[in-house]
């Protein structure tokens, strides 16, 4: 199928997460609007901080409704909570620690269990807060210069997964596990947002766009049935495009 993607380029990092914030904020408040609850998906990687900080800020802090977000995660390494490595650390202390959400609604991948039992133990919880078959409302992803997302790595297994919603991935350029989201999670979201910035993702953008990698790059299999897939890049990330237009 052919992926709907929006793209909007900004000048700088700090533009995106202007605008990534922005996002966020109004699609929270709209679904909010129609439930009382909203689930957003961090991404890991440095990226997304500039996002975390400005959404930790006070205009954000006090017009998001916090108490009616679950927060989970895209992705973790298999680390301790307090480990530098661990996503979550990060989503901590930049943006979790600093606005008034229910410590129940954060779903944390818990990096310091045996990969399988962590996976296994994260999918129940998905769907014991979400239920069986419902989705993610939001789903924020980075992509690496290797195009991978979330832990979905080139060649890796958890690629091919096709029912489990979370997978104790190995990734061999790693030497380690990752916990991620399949893409049956991911493609199954109501709104998928991709924030990329820098330089050394421009060939990897070109790439997912140009759909010219064979096998597809993990970042090119996300597509959404029933929404649209929204590309978030400053201009370095978006410099091998064509025909673009910078915000
Ligand atoms: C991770 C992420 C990963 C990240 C990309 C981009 O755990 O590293 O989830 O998918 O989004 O690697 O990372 P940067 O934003 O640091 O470039």
């Amino acid at each position: 199928m052919k992926t709907r993607r929006k793209i909007e380029i900004f000048a700088s990092p700090e533009k995106l997460a202007q605008k990534s914030a922005e996002m966020i904020s109004e699609k929270l408040s709209g679904i909010l609007r129609d439930k009382n609850r909203a689930s957003l998906v961090l991404s890991g990687g440095s990226t997304p901080k500039l996002l975390y900080e400005l959404l930790a800020s006070e205009g954000y802090r006090n017009s998001v409704q916090w108490d009616k977000v679950l927060i989970f995660f895209g992705d973790e390494r298999c680390v301790p909570p307090d480990d530098p490595q661990s996503n979550y650390k990060m989503a901590y202390e930049v943006l979790l620690s600093k606005v008034p959400i229910r410590a129940e609604n954060v779903f944390r991948m818990k990096g310091e269990l045996a990969p399988a039992e962590a996976a296994k133990e994260y999918e129940e919880n998905i769907k014991n807060s979400l239920g069986d078959g419902t989705h993610f409302d939001i789903v924020l992803l980075g992509i690496g210069a290797d195009g991978h997302t979330a832990s979905l790595f080139p060649e890796s297994t958890a690629l091919s997964e096709t029912k489990k919603l979370v997978s104790a991935n190995y990734v061999e350029k790693l030497n380690a596990y990752r916990l991620t989201l399949t893409l049956p999670a991911i493609n199954a979201s109501q709104n998928i947002l991709f924030l990329v910035s820098g330089k050394d993702k421009a060939e990897t953008v070109k790439a997912v766009f140009d759909g010219t990698s064979d096998p597809p790059l993990p970042s090119q299999l996300v597509y959404a049935d029933n929404a649209e897939v929204t590309w978030l890049l400053d201009s370095p990330a978006a410099a091998f495009l064509s025909n673009k237009k910078t915000t």
